[in-house]
């Protein structure tokens, strides 16, 4: 793909300015060259089209992307490492994995262009969030294979920043060297950013006389209630950044600071669709669905109608002419069917987060007596309200109780625990446990 667009600091891209008409025929010609790219290099791609009756040159609009077969996480793991690369490897500059819970990592390669590409998108994401050149970034985001670390070290230092490599763990000396570095930005997951709160209290160091303003948080769910908790302990304002490392990496799409209504999606560099999770059918903008993703302009992993299994919805564009997403509900892996209703950990947390005498850290675990299941939600009281007594305590965990009964429909067992007792995420926040066996 030829390089279309230079990064500027100092002005919105072209692109992210573009009218609708304008993007849309971006986005064809796009779609038109990596669906053909895809085809001619990668034999999986070409194999499945086959398949399905269906050509490349079949793409003659927008919405004869439908056409085309999805393309599953097991993919990558079926070809792993490179079989889905879509250039010799003396082309591939880098690769990041992703971990992966069970099985093999999902690995994924980039070319010199895919990298410039990406950092250029995260530049925009850091200014759309309302950063700008001379910022200094604090990035928590782990540095490594995840592509959280690196992602947002090259976007800010396109835009002009100063970045601090800090990566995730060691948060006593995070919350030092925020204190002593005073950076404007920082970019962690929100778990961690909590966790990081946590321990400035515990230093005395006081948020409202550092300089920080701005938090890019993300590669987690976390509920609009979160945010404001968030904002309100640190006094910065918190803005939501998705993506995922079959796509690129973080900056697929990033909340715009004026609004914080939603990430914008790059739709230049990537198309979206919901699709019906079921039936794998697309539904209108606006209805709650799975997400998926084709690449419009990648070289060395092409990603045609990529399932992310994350759901939310589209949502018109406010802040820029391209659409957005809504916050994401959760992963369709991370729903819990309790006594047949369908909840995600997201649900609980805006709960949680409402009862001020709470901390924001919470885990659900899950039990089965006989063959129901049973949701405990595991919460601490705040240091300064640990003195409370055992009727106000459980007052409090009756209220949670019974705030999960009228908003989610189930009832959960509370257990209260002490201060400081519930892990502290130092990354991507583990949630549920599930004891039920199997
Ligand atoms: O988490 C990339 C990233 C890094 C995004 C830093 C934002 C910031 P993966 O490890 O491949 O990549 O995980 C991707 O994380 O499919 C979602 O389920 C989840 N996720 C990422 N961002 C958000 C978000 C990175 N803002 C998976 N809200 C995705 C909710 C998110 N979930």
């Amino acid at each position: 793909m030829n390089k279309v667009n230079e990064f500027r600091p100092d002005r919105l891209d072209p692109l992210e300015t573009a009218s609708v008409d304008q993007l849309r025929a971006t986005q064809l010609q796009r779609l038109q060259w990596s669906v053909q790219h895809a085809y001619d290099n990668v034999p999986m791609y070409k194999q499945r089209f086959d398949e399905q009756g269906v050509h490349p040159s079949d793409i003659k609009q927008l919405s004869d992307i439908s056409k085309l077969p999805f393309t599953y996480k097991n993919d990558l793991r079926d070809n792993y490492p490179y079989g889905m690369f879509a250039t010799p490897m003396d082309q591939i500059v880098r690769l990041h994995a992703s971990s992966g819970t069970t099985g093999k990592p999902t690995v994924v390669g980039y070319t010199q262009n895919d990298i410039d590409t990406w950092a250029e998108l995260m530049a925009r994401s850091i200014r759309a969030a309302g950063g700008k050149p001379g910022d200094k970034v604090h990035v928590s985001y782990g540095y490594g294979l995840f592509t959280g670390g690196l992602g947002a070290h090259y976007g800010a230092e396109r835009l002009g920043c100063t970045v601090i490599p800090m990566s995730g763990g060691q948060t006593e000396k995070q919350v030092r060297l925020i204190h002593d570095f005073d950076p404007d930005i920082i970019m962690v997951t929100p778990s961690y950013m909590l966790n990081i709160a946590d321990e400035m209290e515990r230093q005395h160091v006081d948020p409202r006389k550092l300089r920080l303003r701005l938090g890019i948080f993300g590669a987690e769910p976390w509920t609009n209630d979160l945010r404001q908790s968030i904002e309100r302990r640190l006094d910065i304002r918190a803005t939501d950044i998705y993506g995922l490392s079959e796509i690129m990496g973080p900056g697929v799409a990033q909340e715009c600071g004026e609004t914080q209504d939603g990430p914008t999606v790059w739709e230049d560099h990537f198309y979206p669709e919901i699709i019906n999770p079921e039936t794998g059918e697309p539904v209108a903008d606006g209805e709650m669905g799975e997400l998926v993703f084709t690449t419009l302009t990648k070289e060395g992993l092409p990603m045609i109608r990529y399932r992310t299994r994350d759901l939310t919805r589209l949502l018109p564009g406010t802040a820029r002419p391209m659409r957005r997403i809504d916050k994401i509900t959760g992963r369709s892996d991370d729903m819990m069917i309790i006594r047949g209703v369908n909840v995600f950990p997201t649900q609980i947390e805006e709960e949680v987060v409402k009862i001020p005498q709470f901390s924001e850290s919470y885990e659900i675990h899950l039990t089965r007596e006989g063959n129901l299941d049973s949701m405990n939600v595991h919460v601490e009281l705040r240091p300064g309200s640990a003195n409370l007594s055992t009727a106000e305590q459980q007052e409090l965990a009756s209220q949670l109780k019974h705030h999960v009964k009228s908003s989610v429909g189930i009832s959960v067992a509370v257990t209260l625990r002490d201060p400081g007792t519930i892990a502290r995420s130092e990354g991507k926040a583990k949630r549920v446990w599930d004891e039920r066996g199997n």
